[in-house]
This record gives structure tokens, sequence and C-alpha cells, in this order.
């Protein structure tokens, strides 16, 4: 068994330290329960070791993402009932259209079902055979749309943004020589444009900085490429800005949001992470050329231009979540969770990328469980670990879902513990760092994995493995307060038991 010790930076919030009470209170709640251990190991080998492929019931505090997992407000519930279900026309889009203008600023805006429904509408509207995307890092779906359109992804991150130990805090920064010598490398016409993430989700929802975000703009300024923001995470990076980047402390969010929003000519949002919604996404752009590209191509594969795969319904609750993102108090707290869980992490030395990011704590596997060599698995591992321990659901963000082709992988290898915005409280963050803890004393017992079944696309969502020795009995001792604690909605008993 490990011994676990640890000292937390001045960057982290201690483990004693009480969290600032957010400014919103449950209104209506969803039953959860923790399973049995014997359940618990049932449920991941019927998953294939893959927490994507467990059942939501089966999980007790779900982390896997911050995506389409967020509470509604109730101004978003009321909008709901406004919802305009036209086929064309529609007065929700344009309370959509509308919000966005404020918002962002953006003339044109196209909406599509989700994110990777707005990236599709992108790169068929700018990429083609042979064209580049130069990139901070890369997400999944991003690189796939790019790449199913003929185009080739271009990593220009800065060095920072691959080592989860180095406190340097804009790894969502371009590195700004990389880009110029990609940019001058390139023939005319083949850049089809630069991206630039906030909250760079795969280096563990790291931000970029305005000072770099103004040069990486000026340089394709020079070079005349567009310049499309992943606005996935904005409202979040719009306040790591304020915190920490020389300059910006006495400006409001909302115009630090439009300041970061100006920068670029456009942006993709999925909105199921700052906007609250559990459906939606948005292209947004000033150029009318492209916004006509866009809306040839939204016809074909998401739905009419005033709907864009969305219901009438959710573009209400979208437009009143864009407003809702810009509410400093709101993205504070939701930082403040992650900053919370991760300073307990930290204390207690269980390796994490740092500096803490905006939507999770990322867990560094290599360091973790550092018997396992990377064809091993070890964050796959260490996440099927933590749902054996106490029914805690993460994701796995390293070779798994980061490898390419038959490219060696050589990237980062982590757990993402994501939170969803406006759910959980405290008590659920400590008994996720009480799991997490728990296992780092078990750590080198725990055997690696191998892949049984490996889909073609995106295989981390459906990939399957085994382990190639028994797992330990990690269950952790004692249970949480809320076992047996409220089993009913609206008087209805539910089964909590299969
Ligand atoms: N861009 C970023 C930065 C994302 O994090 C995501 C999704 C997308 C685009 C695609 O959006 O899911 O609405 O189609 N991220 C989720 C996650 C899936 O868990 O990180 P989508």
């Amino acid at each position: 068994m490990r011994r676990v010790t640890g000292v937390a930076t001045m960057r982290t919030m201690r483990s004693m330290e009480r969290l600032t009470p957010p400014p919103w209170k449950a209104k209506v709640v969803e039953p959860i329960e923790l399973r049995s251990p014997a359940e618990r190991r049932i449920a991941i080998g019927n998953a294939g070791f893959n927490t994507f492929l467990l059942r939501s019931e089966d999980v007790f505090v779900d982390l896997l993402t911050d995506s389409g997992t967020s509470a509604l407000s109730q101004e978003q519930r009321a909008a709901m009932e406004l919802g305009d279900e036209a086929y064309a026309g529609s007065r929700s889009f344009f309370r959509l259209e509308q919000a966005v203008r404020e918002v962002f600023g953006y003339r044109y805006v196209i909406p599509a079902h989700q994110g990777r429904g707005a990236e599709h509408l992108l790169a068929r509207a700018l990429v083609g055979p042979g064209s580049k995307v130069p990139s901070n890092l890369y997400f999944t779906t991003s690189r796939e749309h790019v790449e199913l359109a003929g185009g080739v992804w271009e990593d220009v991150a800065v060095d920072e943004a691959r080592e989860p130990a180095s406190p340097f805090p804009f790894k969502g920064n371009i590195d700004l020589a990389r880009l110029e010598e990609a940019l001058a490398r390139a023939a005319p016409g083949e850049i089809a444009y630069v991206r630039q993430e906030a909250c760079l989700n795969m280096a563990g929802g790291q931000p970029f900085s305005i000072e770099n975000l103004a040069a990486v703009r000026e340089l394709t300024r020079r070079h005349a490429v567009p310049f499309i923001l992943d606005a996935t995470r904005i409202s979040e990076n719009a306040l790591f800005v304020k915190e920490c980047e020389p300059g910006y402390a006495e400006r409001s969010l909302p115009e630090l949001i439009r300041m970061i929003a100006d920068h670029a000519d456009g942006a993709i949002f999925s909105s199921k992470k700052d906007h609250f919604v559990p459906i939606g996404g948005l292209v947004a752009v000033n150029d009318v050329e492209l916004a006509r590209k866009l809306r040839e191509q939204v016809v074909v594969y998401e739905g009419f231009p005033h709907y864009g795969g969305m219901a009438g319904h959710d573009m209400e609750a979208l437009a009143q979540g864009i407003r809702e993102s810009t509410d400093e108090r709101i993205v504070s707290a939701y930082v403040a969770q992650a900053r919370y869980l991760g300073g307990v992490l930290e204390e207690a030395g269980v390796p994490i990328v740092l500096p803490i990011g905006a939507h999770a704590v990322f867990v560094d596997a290599r360091r973790f469980l550092p018997q396992l060599r990377l064809e091993e698995f070890p964050a796959q591992t260490l996440a099927a670990a933590f749902y054996l321990a106490g029914g805690v659901r993460s994701m796995e963000r390293g070779i798994v879902s980061g490898q390419h082709g038959s490219e060696p992988y050589d990237g980062l290898e982590l757990v993402r513990l994501t939170l969803p915005r406006r759910v959980y409280t405290q008590e659920h963050l400590t008994w996720v760092a009480d799991v997490v803890i728990h296992v780092l004393r078990h750590a080198d017992e725990i055997p690696g994995l191998r892949m049984t079944y490996e889909p073609e696309h995106l295989r981390f969502f459906q990939a399957r493995f085994a382990p190639l020795a028994r797992f330990p009995e990690l269950a952790i001792e004692g249970e949480p307060a809320t076992r047996g604690a409220q089993k009913t909605v609206t008087g209805v008993p539910i089964s909590t038991k299969r």
C-alpha cells in the first residue's frame, strides 16, 4: 500500500477551506444511488472497462463530462414555454440570434444540434483535400471533422500544454513562432483556418491569454487566413484572464467575453457546456460569404437555418443560457468547485494537472500508476478503478482518446473528473476526493488493461477492454450519508435496485 502525502501549492484551495455558497439553490432533484461493490464489479465488466459504456443508473457521482449535464435555471425552463416550433422563421431563432449578437458580437448565427454539428458545417465550408488547420492541441471531434473533409490538423500549442506539472498559467496559448512558421510555409489558400480553443480541454481546461490571442489575430490578419475560436468554454477563459492576466482585473466578465470574441472572425460553440443546455451548438461568424456557405451546409446536415437540429424550446433555453454564462458569480462558483476538488487531491499527493483548469480536475495517470506501460492504458485503468472504489464515473483523456492511426503516442495520459455546472455539492466532491485518495493508496496493486474491441472512429467512446490480472478489492470503506436517502420524485416511488 502506498503512503499518501503532499503539499498544496498557492494556486489551489486547501481542503479545510469552505466554498462560498453558489448563487443558486436546488428546486428539483434527481435520486442517485451507490451500488454495492459486487454490483459495481459486474457493471464495469459489462461495460468492457469503459466508463462511457456504464449505465448512468449504476453511477453514483457522474463526472464523465460537463457536456449537457448541467442544471437548467428556472428562467431557462420558463423560456422553454415560449418555444416557437415553426420550421422556418421561428421567433425562437431570432431571440437566439439576438442573444449571440449581444454577448459575442458576431453578425451571423448558424445553429447546430451540438458542437460537432457546428464543427462539421465549418469543416465542410472551409476545409478541402490537403488544407491545413493549425490549432492549440486538438479536440477529438474537431480534428475528426477536419480530417474527414480531407484536411490536415497541425498542432501549434505552446510546449507547456503537454507538461502536466508545469505551473504556466496560459497553457491554452499558441506558440507564435510555430504558427508563424506554419503560415509562412503554406501555399496560398492552403490554410483553411487557424483554430484556438478557450480553456483547452485536452491540456486540462487551460486558458489562453488575451495577449496571445491578440498576437494570433495579428498573424492571421497578416497572412489573410480566417481565425476561428472554439469558444465552448469562453466564460471560464474570460474569468481566468481577469484573475491571472495583468491589466484585466477591473474588467467585467461580459466585457472580457466580448473582448475575446472580438479578436476572431468567428467561433464554434458546443452550447452543452457554458450555456447550461442539454443540447445545442452554434457557428457564429462575421463574414457574409462564409455565413452563406454555412447555411448551404446546414440545410443538408442539420436542418433549416432557423433551427439547425434544435427544437424551438431548445433555442429559447440556449438564448437564456448564453446570458447566464456571462454572470461572474455563476462562473466563479463553478471554477471554485474544480479548485476545491483539485486542492484536496493535491494536498493528499495525488498527481494532478496544474494549474487546476476550468471544468475538471485531470489526474496524471502515468504518475498515479507508474508500474503500467502506456500500452496497458493507465488512464483507462484508473477511470475503471475510481468507479470500482466508489461509483465515481470519470473519463479517459490519453492514448485511447488521443492516439492517431498507427503513429506512436507520446501525449498526455489523463483521467478527467469533470464537473457538471450547478449540479453537485461540496459533499459530493468530498466523496470523490476520498475515492481518488483511497485508490492512490492501492495504486501499486492495480493491473493494466488490454483492448478487446477497437472502433474505427473516435475509439474511446465505444472501445472495450479486459483486465490483464484480477483487480484488487478497491471498494472504499463506509458509505456516504446519502445511502438510503430520498428515493421518491413527486411522490412516485423510484425503484433503485435492478
Ligand atoms: N469542442 C470542445 C472544446 C469540446 O469540449 C467539445 C465536446 C466539442 C467541441 C464537441 O461538442 O460534444 O457538443 O458535439 N466536449 C465534450 C467533453 C464531449 O466531454 O469534453 P459536442
